[in-house]
């Protein structure tokens, strides 16, 4: 290709390449991912059919290719056939030295809420959570006492009184709960990867919320049953299913749909710290069709204390940013209301555990 491939493979935002004919000649991987779309389903397509603009730009882009001049076309909804639009600025730029054609650059209207994504936690939310385990554990015994105190006046109470005493064991309990939460999100054992089956963690997922916290509920599988093993930690993974189909289910109302997919996409790599890159093929989708995440904490749902309920403490996005991270993964979310979708990306186990693994549980 005339770009370099490293450039073209980096850049964050999505991009294709268009030949003078409008068919797309090269998508870049943000540009499949934001789409949707492999890129094989893209190359040679023409553009207007694998991207789905709401606006009526095709005359102003001929006359931008024909004077070779960019183009720049703020807030329109962009779609594919694969997913739902966004509200994106575009922008056209003539490649220098191949007449006709164009660079297409899609840059999604606050990237950050529609697509989250967190290796690591930020420096300060790290340490806010040092702060909070160090209170959380200093909270803990004063409690105690207080709930122990209010029990012991209890016996000598009656009626309203008692309803007093009551609250005070009730909300302590509460408080002691959220403690051990935050406790717990510093103290998460070491992932033990090794091949996993996604889908049989995903059922047990699901099980156990349908007779659980999903019961009101409809849940529907949307497996690719050819899926190869993820290199995992199978006891994380489910903590982490868990998680988003609990956030799921709690953003849903009753009868609402919770689908869990899975698909390969090959194209996926992420680029570690150190310049490598990682392959993560393994798609599993957690897709409800509830209202959205809160518009005001969008952007932030992964960072740890960040809730838009009442009762929630914030820690279980971060948790599942964590985890995933914790095993070379990735996480993202993409929502707009009727339709939020949690990604987690994985790496695919090597070739000898795939057959061993098999074998051995079949
Ligand atoms: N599927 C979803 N649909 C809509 N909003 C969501 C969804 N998942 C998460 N959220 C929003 O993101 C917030 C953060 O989620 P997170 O799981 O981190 O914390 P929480 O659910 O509030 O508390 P916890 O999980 O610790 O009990 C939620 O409070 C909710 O506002
Ligand atoms: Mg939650």
């Amino acid at each position: 290709m005339i770009l370099d491939a490293a450039l073209w493979t980096s850049l964050p935002v999505p991009a294709l390449l268009l030949a003078p004919d409008d068919t797309i000649l090269d998508p870049n991987p943000a540009a499949e991912l934001f789409l949707n779309l492999s890129s094989k389903a893209l190359t040679g397509a023409p553009v207007w059919d694998r991207v789905l603009i709401d606006a009526d730009l095709e005359e102003a882009f001929a006359r931008a290719r024909a004077q070779s001049s960019p183009l720049f076309v703020n807030d329109v909804d962009v779609g594919s056939g694969e997913r739902p639009p966004l509200q994106c600025n575009i922008q056209f730029a003539p490649l220098q030295g191949f007449s006709g054609h164009m660079l297409m650059l899609i840059s999604p209207r606050e990237i950050a809420s529609r697509m989250t994504q967190n290796q690591t936690s930020t420096k300060a939310a790290k340490s806010a959570i040092g702060m909070a385990e160090m209170l959380a554990h200093e909270i803990k015994n004063p409690l105690a006492g207080i709930s122990g105190a209010a029990q012991l006046l209890s016996m000598g109470l009656r009626g309203e009184d008692l309803e007093l005493t009551d609250l005070i064991v009730e909300e302590t309990r509460r408080i002691v709960k959220l403690l051990e939460q935050v406790e717990q999100f510093g103290n998460l054992t070491t992932p033990v990867p090794r091949a996993v089956n996604i889908h049989d963690v995903l059922d047990r997922a699901r099980q156990s919320a349908a007779v659980g916290f999903g019961a009101h509920m409809m849940f529907v599988e949307d497996y690719d049953p050819s899926l190869p093993r993820a290199m995992a930690d199978a006891d994380q993974l489910l903590q982490v299913f868990l998680n988003l189909i609990k956030n799921a289910c709690e953003a849903g109302s009753d009868g609402g749909v919770i689908r869990l997919r899975t698909f390969y996409e090959p194209s996926l790599r992420l680029r570690r710290k150190d310049g490598s890159q990682a392959r993560l093929p393994l798609q599993i989708e957690v897709v409800d069709d509830g209202p959205g995440l809160p518009l005001e904490i969008a952007g932030d749902v992964f960072e740890p204390f960040v809730s838009g309920r009442e009762n929630g403490t914030g820690l279980g996005l971060a948790l599942v940013s964590k985890l995933i991270g914790g095993i070379g993964g990735w996480t993202s979310v993409e929502s707009v209301p009727g339709r939020t979708v949690f990604r987690v990306s994985l790496p695919i186990a090597p070739k000898d555990a795939q057959g061993d693994d098999l074998e051995g549980e079949r």
